[in-house]
């Protein structure tokens, strides 16, 4: 496993679309491993392949407090959407800014793990936040598109609710 470089706001490959994996192969299980590896290393709770500058529709996430519960999504596909919550979110491609984003509160994802078998994810406040926020990822939008204001300067006065 390795740590793998975060692409910033400014760089292209952030606003492109990724591709779907159609089968696993030894350089996504690598992928995967090292996208774990750096999500855990700068504290994130969430990172897609695109921030490490890969365009495959890979995402992983981990919102439980002993980050110890890696959730693999391959794919994700948001089949349903409901109700509504506003918090204040972080980016690793964004990094010392937050912002205040409104986003669905509850949220349920289709997708492949890393076995590529199916699978049906539901999630409320932070996980569906999770879940909107790295999807978005994988089309090409960063959540600064969404922000409510202005973007702020991450102090430790403004508690995110959502840090990458
Ligand atoms: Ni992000």
């Amino acid at each position: 496993m390795a740590l793998r470089e975060i692409r910033v706001l400014g760089d292209e490959i952030l606003t492109k679309v990724s591709k779907p994996i159609t089968e696993m192969k030894p350089r996504f299980e690598e992928l995967i491993d090292d996208m774990l590896e750096t999500m855990y290393s700068t504290g994130g709770v969430g990172l897609a392949a695109v921030q490490v500058g890969i365009l495959r529709r890979i995402v992983v996430i981990d919102v439980s407090p002993e980050q110890d519960s890696p959730m693999v999504l391959i794919n994700p596909e948001i089949i349903e959407m409901s109700g509504e919550q506003t918090g204040v979110e972080g980016c690793l491609s964004v990094p010392g800014k937050t912002g205040t984003v409104t986003r669905a509160n509850y949220c349920k994802v289709k997708a492949l793990d890393r076995n590529m078998k199916e699978q049906i994810l539901e999630g409320e406040e932070l996980l569906a936040r999770a879940f909107q926020h790295e999807i978005d990822h994988l089309d090409g939008k960063i959540y600064v598109d969404l922000v409510e204001g202005d973007l702020m300067d991450a102090t430790q006065e403004i508690e995110e609710e959502y840090e990458e």
